[in-house]
């Protein structure tokens, strides 16, 4: 089997990690891999967005199975160039990942399906949007409709950062066409997990929830990031509170959007607010979420790779499930110096050989091969993932194993999962 992985992170080396250990005698290709997984893979001398040049490199090349990981190629129509070419190709249509791609058409599409959401209107005139923020008054959400590499969202504690911010979007163009449409809506409150969920457009099956940590700092403080670790499984997310969220957010969207011509074959992320109200969808993304990824699969002790071929290849999931390991996962991302502000790439990174265990893997994200040395080659370096029989041994170990890598410059927090740590220790 030859399978092409597109995209070059934390989530795709996660994803070929996994899929290489589903099938050991598959061959692997991946579009300008990184450094941990070039060892992997063939490298494939395309970027990630190249969708008309890929399908036709896939087309030549036989490759039986492709999985998307990064959100642009999808919303630029990847799996619908692959499709016309008889391609087997897991991810959503372009049309379907208009449920990332399009928050303004997210929202419709819930509030058609009576899927639990924040209120919300969506204007693309700057006076009707400041007139609505002034009526609802703060807190308030402001967000760029399309793709902004996950900065789109502005939480105003008051009127004057809403107005400011639906400036920058509709006057100032600060996100370009994606904040041409903004949708305004009511501030929400409570813990917010991931959930993610194979589906084939008709039948979910759920992997285990997880939690990101999208601020710099300790105690979430500071700016936003791409985030800088995560855990699973949630324990706020009971057996119960997942078959909810299957009921009452996934099957009705995926009805919604099958209804709607748009069938969704993918991976189907939810980022859940877990309100005093219930379960509220604050987000949808249509691929796998990154860094969750680097945990949710760790986690997965079943095939990931029978889920997506059977998808690619047009196969039902009814009945299927999966077998998820005892314990937790916890990654700690090692960033660059500065990032998420500026920094330097080049940085020799020094990984200790024993590092490594089947326990303990170390996922690249911005790393080079350059020669003989490792280098840093992006903001987020790398996630360093512990699986572990308790939470807590994992957080530790996850923890230490990232402050054993040195790069100049290199940055981790040390808090990752502080949230599921202090409700143990309260519970204890
Ligand atoms: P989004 O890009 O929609 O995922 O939003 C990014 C982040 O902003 C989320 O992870 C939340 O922490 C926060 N956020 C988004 N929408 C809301 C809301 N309606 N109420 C409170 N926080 C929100
Ligand atoms: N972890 C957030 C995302 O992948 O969008």
């Amino acid at each position: 089997m030859r399978i092409l992985i597109v995209g070059n992170g934390g989530r795709e080396h996660a994803l070929l990690w996994k899929l290489r250990r589903d099938a050991p005698s598959a061959e692997f290709f991946a579009t300008r891999p990184n450094g941990g997984m070039a060892a992997l893979c063939e490298p494939v001398a395309l970027a990630p967005g190249d969708v008309e040049a890929l399908a036709g490199w896939a087309a030549a090349h036989r490759i039986d199975l492709t999985v998307i990981g990064p959100e642009a190629p999808l919303a630029a129509g990847i799996v619908d160039r692959f499709e016309a070419k008889g391609l087997p190709v897991f991810g959503p249509s372009k049309a379907a990942a208009r449920i990332e791609a399009s928050k303004a058409y997210a929202k419709d599409l819930m509030r058609g399906a009576g899927v639990p959401t924040a209120e919300y209107r969506t204007f693309s005139n700057l006076e009707g949007a400041e007139a609505y923020v002034r009526e609802r008054g703060a807190p308030i959400v402001v967000k760029a409709s399309g793709l902004a590499a996950g900065k789109g969202a502005v939480v105003c504690p008051t009127e004057a950062e809403a107005l400011d911010a639906v400036r920058s979007m509709l006057g100032a163009l600060q996100f370009g066409e994606a904040g041409r449409e903004v949708v305004i809506e009511e501030h929400m409150e409570g813990e917010e997990i991931s959930v993610f969920a194979v589906t084939d457009g008709a039948h979910c099956v759920m992997l285990v929830s997880a939690q990101d940590h999208k601020r710099i700092g300790d105690g979430d403080t500071g700016p936003n990031t791409g985030g800088m670790g995560a855990y699973a499984p949630v324990s706020l997310a009971t057996p119960d509170l997942i078959e909810r969220a299957r009921t009452t957010v996934f099957q009705p969207t995926l009805a919604a959007l099958a209804a709607d011509g748009s069938p969704f074959k993918g991976l189907l992320y939810a980022g859940l607010m877990l309100t005093r109200d219930g379960i509220k969808v604050v987000e949808f993304n249509c691929r796998f979420g990154d860094p969750e990824t680097q945990v949710v699969l760790p986690m997965l002790d079943s095939s990931l790779l029978e889920l997506l071929a059977t998808v690619a290849e047009g196969g039902s999931l009814a009945g299927r499930r999966v077998r998820q390991r005892a314990g937790a996962a916890v990654t700690t991302v090692v960033a660059a110096g500065g990032y998420p502000g500026g920094y330097q790439n080049g940085k020799t990174i020094r990984i200790p050989d024993s590092l490594e265990t089947d326990n303990l893997m170390v996922f690249h994200a911005g790393t080079e091969q350059r020669g003989a040395d490792l280098v840093t080659s992006g903001g987020r370096v790398l996630a360093v993932t512990a699986l572990a029989d308790s939470f807590s041994v994992a957080a530790d170990e996850s923890r230490d194993a990232a402050a054993r890598i040195s790069f100049e410059g290199a940055y981790h927090r040390m808090d990752i999962g502080w949230r599921e740590r202090a409700r143990l220790e309260k519970k204890a």
